[in-house]
């Protein structure tokens, strides 16, 4: 599935991620600035925030209630679009994805 990144700086950048990899790796291994996964995607760091495009929103779904409180703990102003990136799995239902990465 192909993802999209809104980068900080306001550039975008599209890769290529296979099924069963979280938003997070996908991110990390395309050198993404700003989304770091420093718990390596245990749901304890909140370092892989991300805002999801308000068109996506209904495909990656709720967050679940320890990442809901995690995200109150995030660096970056959390929105209702927010979520920690390591827990959006690609599958094919989400081939486009758009995530745009918070501002520092
Ligand atoms: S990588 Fe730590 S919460 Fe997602």
């Amino acid at each position: 599935m192909k993802i999209t990144w809104t980068l900080q700086d306001g550039r975008t950048h599209t890769a290529e991620v296979a099924n069963g990899i979280n938003m997070m790796e996908a991110a990390v291994a395309n050198d993404i600035t700003g989304v770091v996964g420093e718990c390596g995607g245990s749901l304890s760091c909140a370092t892989c925030h991300v805002y999801v495009a308000d068109d996506w929103l209904g495909k990656t779904g709720e967050p679940e209630d320890f990442e809901d409180a995690m995200l109150d703990a995030t660096e970056a102003e959390r929105k209702d679009n927010s979520r920690l990136s390591c827990q959006i799995v690609a599958d094919d239902s989400l081939d486009g994805l758009h995530l745009i990465v918070p501002a520092p």
